[in-house]
């Protein structure tokens, strides 16, 4: 079975992920292009992307040493170069490169962050404008707009003047961001924005200790393990909550093993309400971020602590 996510547009995106753009494969297409093949072959239809990983061709390349057609796999790109002149010439030219380099239209395309566009007052607005203007008259025609680390200014900046609303916005997602980004989950909530999580192995792989989490998702694991009959990960059990929570877990992983627990998540049974809230109410006692660049930027963190 391969779980979908309804985005507002109608269209059905996998909601298990996989990413060329960390695990050492950013600015390095070789070991995207063949952890690319090894993920789609195990079964993950789905890849994100973008201009700034400089890894658009070789998911392209994967593709198609993989033995599939575009129209069986999942693709998101991002625009990326940080501070781009918001003129509708240069947009088109920085979309127009990313359209060169899959050969093929992105099923999704992001602003990959508020910086994207140059410093000024509407600019993101403005940015916005202008790419629903080449879905609406040019080369993104039936490719699905969305945003990335997107704060509550910067969604509502958007919101202010769309005619299309973005469908998505992918951001670090997992227990122990969700006090801090409730004001943008509620925007998002409202209008039908649906949250992409990259990160989403965070509490298990990043966080030093694992926190209150940490034994909440063995134990989690353990009576999944014994429904499903065979050994699942807490990592498993996190992409199951991200994907009930209703959010499409972007994760990455470039060894075979490793892809393939990926891949089977797929075919795990669902965790619990009960779970899921357990999950959900621990996590938000902590705040714990692995990517900072973005969302802490004017958008104050709450006062909690990063483990208990
Ligand atoms: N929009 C943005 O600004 C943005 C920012 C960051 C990331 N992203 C996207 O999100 C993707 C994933 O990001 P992420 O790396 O932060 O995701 P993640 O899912 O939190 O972490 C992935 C890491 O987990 C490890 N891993 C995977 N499965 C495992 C398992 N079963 N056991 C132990 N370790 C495991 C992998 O290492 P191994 O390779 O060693 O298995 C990999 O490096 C990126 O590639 C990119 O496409 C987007």
């Amino acid at each position: 079975m391969t779980r979908t996510i309804t985005l507002s547009d109608g269209k059905k995106i996998p909601a298990l992920g996989w990413g060329n753009g960390s695990g050492g494969m950013n600015r390095n297409p070789d070991k995207a292009l063949s952890a690319g093949v090894i993920a789609l072959k195990a079964g993950i239809h789905h890849i994100d992307t973008a201009q700034i990983y400089l890894t658009e061709v070789a998911a392209a390349g994967a593709i198609k040493e993989a033995g599939f057609t575009k129209a069986d796999v999942w693709v998101t790109s991002k625009l990326g170069k940080q501070g781009l002149s918001v003129d509708p010439k240069t947009i088109r030219e920085n979309v127009q490169g990313t359209l060169d380099q899959l050969g093929f239209k992105p099923d999704l395309y992001l602003i990959h962050n508020p910086f994207v566009a140059e410093a000024g007052d509407g600019n993101i607005a403005k940015l916005w404008t202008i790419l629903e203007d080449l879905v609406q008259n040019g080369p993104l025609e039936g490719v699905s707009l969305g945003v990335s680390n997107f704060r509550p200014q910067d969604l509502k900046e958007i919101l202010a003047v769309a005619k299309i609303k973005p469908v998505a916005n992918q951001l670090e997602f997992h227990p122990y961001v969700l006090t801090h980004l409730q004001p943008v989950l509620d925007i998002c909530s409202a209008n039908g924005i649906v949250i992409e999580s990259y990160g989403p192995l965070t509490p298990v792989l990043r966080h030093p200790t694992g926190g209150p989490l940490k034994p909440i998702l063995e134990r989690i694991a353990q009576r999944v393990s014994k429904e499903a009959g065979k050994t699942v990960d807490p990592t498993s059990v996190l992409l199951l909550w991200t994907i009930q929570k209703g959010a499409v877990a972007v994760t990455t992983s470039t060894r075979e093993e490793n892809i393939k627990t990926l891949a089977s998540v797929d075919g795990l049974p669902d965790l619990t309400a009960d779970e899921i809230k357990e999950i959900e109410e621990t996590g938000r006692k902590v705040h714990y971020r692995h990517y900072r660049e973005h969302m802490e930027k004017d958008f104050a963190v709450p006062d909690l602590p990063s483990d208990l």
